[in-house]
């Protein structure tokens, strides 16, 4: 029987912050030193190797699902954690064997978890990837658009049995305008899992290629990635305790002054 946990990071819309979600997880996950692999499925805009520093992606997830080079030669590791990330090539993809995704998947059961970076909808493409998840974080806005995108996700990912592990709430502004957590629980039928700021570290981590959870390890936004992470392993992580700490919360506030310093 399988014992590994692939987990899809799904939205119905673009843009939510799957990317950011999936990559600081993965992070977090391997930082623990529970075997992690990272892999981008968004063959139309690969951006995990963006998020982390390889900006040139020549080869990558399509590749090896056409067979094209071996697993081993496209997976790297990212430095400043323990965590294997399979990047998509940045190279056009007009055709992508994603009907291999399954057999793929078969030859990665020796990592505890495998996290799917997905492009969002429900298209037929996608379809395939969230079809071989074994569960699904669904990430979406405090917005009505985005709620209602991501029922279809919900929808589809229930009719084919993938567990859904439950919302992320993200770039939350706490203005009244915003659907509040309990209203996106009661249009979803789902429990919101982590509720994530709108906070400039996003952008300014992915500006410098490192994710926030390396780099502003003491930030709100990481905070709310551990505590999500801790809810998928339904453990605390050790590694990310001193990041609760008051003076850890005050250097990340001085960091935030001269991001650039190393
Ligand atoms: N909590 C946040 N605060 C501020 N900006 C955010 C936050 N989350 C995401 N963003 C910004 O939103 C943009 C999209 O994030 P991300 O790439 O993770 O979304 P995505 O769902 O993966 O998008 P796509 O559907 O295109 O793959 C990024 O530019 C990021 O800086
Ligand atoms: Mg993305």
């Amino acid at each position: 029987m399988k014992r590994n946990r692939v987990i899809g990071v799904v939205s119905g819309k673009g843009g939510v912050g799957k990317t950011v979600t999936a990559v600081n997880l993965g992070i977090l996950l391997a930082r623990e030193g529970i075997k992690t692999i990272l892999i981008d499925s968004d063959v139309q805009n690969p951006s995990v190797g963006l998020h982390v520093g390889f900006a040139s992606m020549h080869v990558g997830f399509q590749d090896v699902l056409g067979n094209k080079i071996a697993l081993d030669d496209a997976v790297i590791d990212h430095p400043q954690s323990s965590l294997k990330i399979l990047p998509a090539s940045l190279k056009p993809s007009y055709r992508v064997p994603i009907q291999n995704f399954k057999g793929l998947l078969r030859d990665l059961e020796a990592y505890e978890f495998v996290m799917i970076d997905s492009p969002p909808s429900v298209l037929e493409y996608v379809q395939e990837v969230i079809t071989n998840c074994d569960e699904v974080l669904v990430v979406t806005t405090p917005d009505l658009p985005s709620i209602t995108s991501a029922n279809k996700v919900i929808a589809f990912a229930e009719k084919n049995n993938v567990k859904i592990l439950g919302l992320v709430l993200n770039r939350v502004h706490h203005k009244a305008y915003e659907l509040p957590e309990k209203e996106v629980e009661a249009l979803t039928n789902y429990r919101v899992l982590s509720s994530i700021p709108e906070d400039e570290v996003v952008p300014l981590s992915i500006s410098l290629q490192q994710p926030l959870t390396v780099r502003f390890p003491d930030s709100e936004v990481a905070l709310k990635f551990v505590e999500l992470a801790e809810e998928i392993t339904r453990s605390p992580l050790r590694h990310a305790q001193h990041s609760r700490s008051f003076v850890g919360r005050l250097l990340t506030f001085l960091h935030r002054f001269n991001p650039f310093a190393r």
